[in-house]
């Protein structure tokens, strides 16, 4: 009998043993931890601004600055280049280094983006290019968002075309050389003027009314005034090219001219017979920007190319649309 409950003894001890030693049933997963969305509030933008040379410009900086005091952002980098490339670059490694979450780049000018672009990449931080194009391989970059500057030439060429039915000469002030702006407008009039209207002469104005308004006065020095058109390739150049107009004794509507823009300037210009097409190009743009941002910040797609509907204004309704107007 003792050795009956021994055994039994012993058995349980090696069952409860075995039971002690066999695998444990799988346990339940943990719940897998779901990465935070990023806010407005966690963002460090970057914006290099290319310069303050036109009212295009000013409106431009202003929507940035406003939109991200709107939205909240963490912190918004916001330089002044003045127009110098070498300066935006300067300001884009200052920003790799402080470790800002998106850049944001209005690039001055189409080239020399490549090494720059390559160390935001290398860093982790992805680039948006705003307002102007770069020649840079789009895998240097997350999107563009901005206007179609080819688009934007070949609705001023219709508008020269409409003016000057009987065709005639024309001069051209185009915006920065080597600028996506000029470049783009510069190649859509070309696409789409008619064969009668001829350029006799092209200059650049730097995008500000300062440098136009001395090429107007070259221009009216060496052709006189009998030309039938002027192509300026933003409102801030036309005003500075009417001051040198109206000096040289020309009157509202003797020379046909369409600009690009539609700042207050340019619809002033209108109402006041000097321009007589307005080729808009929207400047407001702090809302796609960061919008587009937040996506990148939160690893989303996104799309490449985002480009701004615009239009033409003309002096038939200038009076009435000026008190509107955002610009
Ligand atoms: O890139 C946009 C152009 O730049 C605008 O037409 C001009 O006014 C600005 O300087």
């Amino acid at each position: 009998m003792k050795k009956l409950v021994l055994s039994v003894i012993i058995c349980l001890v090696l069952v409860s043993l075995i039971g002690c030693a066999a695998p444990a049933a799988p346990a339940a997963p943990e719940p897998t931890a779901t990465k935070a969305k990023k806010t407005y509030a966690d963002m460090t933008l970057c914006y290099p601004q290319l310069g303050a040379e036109s009212d295009w410009r000013t409106a431009n900086s202003a929507s940035i600055k406003e939109t991200a005091q709107q939205l909240g952002i963490k912190k918004l980098v916001f330089s002044d280049a003045q127009q110098k490339p070498e300066n935006q670059i300067s300001a884009i490694r200052s920003c790799i280094q402080q470790g800002v979450d998106v850049i944001a780049l209005p690039p001055v000018v189409e080239d020399g983006w490549d090494a720059v672009l390559t160390e935001a990449k290398n860093a982790g931080i992805p680039v948006i290019i705003v307002d102007r194009s770069v020649s840079a391989d789009p895998s240097l970059y997350a999107a563009h968002i901005g206007s179609n500057m080819k688009l934007e030439g070949e609705r001023a060429a219709a508008e020269m075309n409409r003016l000057l039915p009987n065709g005639g000469k024309i001069l051209e002030i185009s915006g920065t050389t080597g600028s996506g702006a000029a470049v783009g407008r510069a190649e859509g009039f070309r696409a789409k003027l008619n064969s009668n209207i001829q350029i006799i002469d092209t200059q650049t104005g730097n995008f500000t009314r300062a440098e136009a308004k001395p090429v107007m006065e070259a221009f009216l020095n060496k052709y006189g005034t009998d030309i039938q058109g002027l192509f300026i390739h933003n409102d801030d150049m036309a005003i500075g090219a009417i001051e040198a107009l109206k000096a040289a004794g020309v009157k509202p509507g003797d020379i046909k001219i369409v600009s690009v823009d539609g700042t207050r300037g340019g619809f002033q210009a209108m109402i006041d017979g000097w321009i007589q097409a307005d080729v808009e190009c929207n400047p407001l743009l702090g809302p796609q920007v960061f919008e587009l941002a937040l996506k990148l910040m939160n690893g989303e797609p996104v799309e490449r190319e985002i480009l701004t509907n615009e239009t033409v204004y003309y002096p038939e309704n200038a009076a009435e649309l000026l008190p509107s107007r955002k610009y």
